[in-house]
């Protein structure tokens, strides 16, 4: 999955995905000293702040150009391009975290969760936030019924968003105890992306617009804003339907029962978030 971040208008645009994924550091609770993946970390925005509470980071993420403003940005931490599905460690870690990332991870999430396994030390722990089952509902039908209407194919959806049972199985079929689990709405409101669902398109599915007549974009993506509207456009203005899904989990030790040697995941307080190629404008996906 390619997906085309203009990483320089990244961090303005979408400032507010990682103000929404803060409280998950807590959750992490990373210690002083303890080495910490970011997963898909993007600008490190995340990254700086599990460095914060004294963590040694790594971040990994699939875009070199995230990777080059992450490190121009946070000169003090490490950051590495690498896919999620296939990178390598030379040590073990004491815990991968990853915020608003997984769910772009399409290829074989399995894997994913496979590669995070072999990252961790036993007792390691597995802490995040992705895009869970219903997520972007109203704005994903709003596309596909103007494409229909125009005439077009299925829009291309480049995005896994899981429920929490699958998710669950996945992470104990993948050698993880589960210790929290979150499926929750999270309405966000998409205070850059004043042109709507349009926006929020081009910003995050603008594959699906690649195989649209040039001369059919604007007319669509208003015919989009038009049938979103009605649930998704506020008097104060436009909201996603965002619904996350934030989980906890540790890995079991190798050969035996589920044996918990980092700190005890506890609930963030606060309530209830390809490699290459632009991230995109609107609410954060
Ligand atoms: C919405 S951004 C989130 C960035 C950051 N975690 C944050 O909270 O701001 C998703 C990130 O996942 C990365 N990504 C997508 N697929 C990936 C993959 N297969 N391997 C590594 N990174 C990937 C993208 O390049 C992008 O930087």
């Amino acid at each position: 999955m390619t997906v085309n971040w203009a990483v320089t208008t990244y961090d303005s645009a979408f400032g507010y995905v990682s103000a929404h994924g803060a409280p998950l550091v807590d959750l992490l609770d990373p210690q002083p000293g303890e080495r910490v993946i970011d997963l898909g970390c993007g600008t490190g925005t995340f990254s700086a702040e599990i460095a914060e509470r004294g963590a040694e980071v790594l971040g990994i993420d699939g875009n070199p150009d995230m990777v080059a403003q992450a490190t121009a940005l946070h000169p003090g931490l490490s950051f590495i391009v690498g896919d999620a599905h296939d990178f390598t460690t030379s040590e073990s870690f004491d815990a991968v975290a990853s915020n608003a990332a997984l769910h772009w991870m399409t290829r074989d999430p399995d894997q994913v969760i496979g590669q995070v396994h072999a990252a961790l030390r036993p007792g390691g722990r597995f802490v995040g936030e992705l895009g869970g089952a219903g997520n972007c509902a109203e704005l994903i039908a709003a596309m596909q019924t103007a494409w229909r209407v125009f005439g077009l194919g299925e829009p291309e959806l480049p995005w896994y968003f899981p429920s929490p049972a699958e998710y669950a199985t996945k992470l104990e079929e993948g050698g993880f105890t589960l210790r929290l689990l979150e499926h929750a709405d999270r309405p966000t409101r998409m205070t850059e992306g004043p042109g709507g669902a349009a926006d929020w398109v081009r910003a995050y599915a603008g594959r699906a617009l690649a195989d649209v007549p040039p001369e059919l974009v604007e007319p669509l993506l208003e015919r989009v804003n038009d049938l979103a509207a009605p649930a998704l456009r506020r008097e104060s203005g436009w909201v996603a339907d965002y619904v996350r899904l934030r989980f906890a989990a540790v890995r079991k030790p190798d050969g035996g029962a589920s044996l918990l040697t980092g700190p005890t995941p506890t609930p963030a307080s606060a309530p209830a978030s390809a490699p290459t190629g632009p991230p995109p404008p609107g609410a954060p996906l």
